[in-house]
């Protein structure tokens, strides 16, 4: 049975630099301009213009091999968002940040922050960061096991989100009559102690314009997938057929309704890779000319570090080396990709030669090459089966192939009734069709801070 669907699909544009397709860059004149600021505002305007929902900022603090031949994306997404935010007005500002390297605090003050400065269009893709390298960018040698990176981000979330809550929303009172800034018996301690997680609060702002930030997750595991469907207003995926795609969808959903929360208050939005031509032809000839620029050196060795197995035992004519890769869940941040990968590289046979032709040395989404027409009717087709809330697009090349959906593939999902011809308010929440959050306080009673207004600061 089909899932019912909201109104508008959702779009999220990933920034992801110069775009998906690793070599992309290299059609630019100016190379460093892809890992700047004003990439990422030129390329959230046109967004922007089309109505997206919101940008993406993928983020893990850590520099890896994998960052040799394609621009690197360094810059804190908090603190990029913020930038963008002063050239856009209504596209949704992803910010990805870890649950296993912040501290609950400054992690709500800064997405708080965030909401605040771009007046309610703050969201945070809630990462589970794995990786022994990343640890010891933090003092620690190893990082956490899977379950216990989980366990602490469930701790981690429902820290912030009690920060989030700490002020009621009528505790700013700025009351120029009374003299009367904040009252402070409507903000409460939050004394969270859990087993990774301890903060007594409250939080040093007031409750920001969507009462919570939209909450994203990207988790593909079993304990990801629970993070997700407890927490989560969006999840992005990887996910290859409508098949698959409708099983997982149903699965969060399923998921989220036995956490009592309403499933269309969930988004599933799988990536899709795009590139938009004038015919299917000069779509496809624009992915090889774009491939062509990815040498097989980068490839290889991005391969390699994906799957966990060392370059020298990749062959070029030979399927992957099976004994040596490590088991699916066992690469926690990259999970979801190796998964969807190991899963086609088997079924298909393939080897490491036709893995990196087919997937640019580890794409895992499924794509929409073709015509404006061909892009537009495969979004309808996942769409209207209920395989997805809409999609995670990546755009082969950034701005260019971002430039082309938003010119024309929207005018004709627009005529298809499935997207947005406006923007319906001005925060993210309204943008996604989800409510704010109350704030918990109906009947709150602040007795460790006396009555109201009692200890308003002076
Ligand atoms: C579209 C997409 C974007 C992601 N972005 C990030 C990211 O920015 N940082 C990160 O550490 N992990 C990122 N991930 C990885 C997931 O957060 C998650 O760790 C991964 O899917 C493994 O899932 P698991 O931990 O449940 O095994 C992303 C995954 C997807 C599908």
């Amino acid at each position: 049975m089909t899932e019912k669907q909201p109104k508008s699909l959702t779009l999220n544009l990933n920034l992801i630099p110069g775009g998906v397709f690793p070599g992309a860059w290299r059609t630019g004149t100016d190379g460093q301009h892809f890992s700047t600021l004003d990439h990422y505002i030129e390329a959230a305007k046109i967004a922007e213009r089309g109505l997206f929902d919101a940008v993406f900022l993928a983020d893990t603090p850590v520099w890896r091999y994998r960052g040799e031949y394609r621009p690197f994306r360094g810059l804190d997404p908090t603190l990029a968002h913020a930038a963008i935010a002063q050239h856009t007005s209504h596209i949704g500002l992803v910010a990805t940040a870890s649950t296993s390297y912040n501290s609950a605090y400054n992690l709500a003050r800064r997405i708080a922050s965030l909401d605040h400065i771009s007046n309610g269009r703050a969201a945070w893709n809630i990462v589970a960061t794995n990786g022994d390298d990343v640890a010891q960018n933090f003092g620690l040698e190893y990082g956490l096991d899977h379950a216990e990176r989980y366990r602490r981000a469930h701790e981690f979330v429902e820290a912030v989100l009690r920060l989030w809550d700490s002020w009621a929303d009528d505790a700013w009172v700025a009351n120029t009559e009374t003299g009367v800034y904040v009252d402070n018996a409507r903000i409460r301690d939050v004394d969270y102690a859990g087993e990774y997680v301890t903060v007594k609060g409250p939080l040093n702002l007031p409750r920001s314009p969507q009462g919570h930030p939209v909450l994203i997750q990207a988790g593909s595991s079993a304990d990801g997938i629970g993070l997700a469907s407890r927490f989560a207003d969006a999840v992005y995926t990887v996910q290859n057929t409508i098949e698959t795609a409708l099983a997982f969808r149903k699965k969060i959903r399923d998921l989220a309704t036995g956490w009592g929360r309403d499933p269309d208050t969930v988004k599933v939005l799988p990536g899709l890779i795009t590139i938009v031509g004038d015919t299917e032809e000069a779509a496809r000839r624009r992915e090889r000319e774009l491939q062509e620029l990815h040498t097989e050196h980068y490839a290889i060795n991005a391969l390699a570090l994906q799957i966990g197995v060392p370059v020298e035992a990749l062959e070029l004519n030979k399927e992957l080396p099976w004994d040596l890769v490590p088991p699916d869940g066992a690469l926690g941040a990259s999970g979801g990709h190796f998964a969807a990968l190991i899963a086609s590289a088997k079924r298909d046979s393939l080897t490491v030669r036709q893995i990196i032709a087919r997937q640019g040395g580890g794409l895992t989404h499924i794509s929409a090459i073709g015509s404006a027409e061909q892009v537009a009717d495969q979004i309808e087709t996942w769409y209207r089966a209920g395989a997805s809330d809409g999609f995670n697009v990546m755009s082969a090349a950034l701005p260019e192939v971002a430039e082309n959906f938003v010119d024309h593939v929207v005018p004709l999902l627009q005529s298809k009734g499935i997207f947005r011809t406006e923007y319906p308010g001005t925060t993210l929440r309204d943008t996604l069709g989800l409510p704010r959050p109350a704030d918990g306080w109906e009947g709150f009673i602040n007795t460790a801070r006396g009555p109201a207004g009692e200890a308003a600061f002076s």
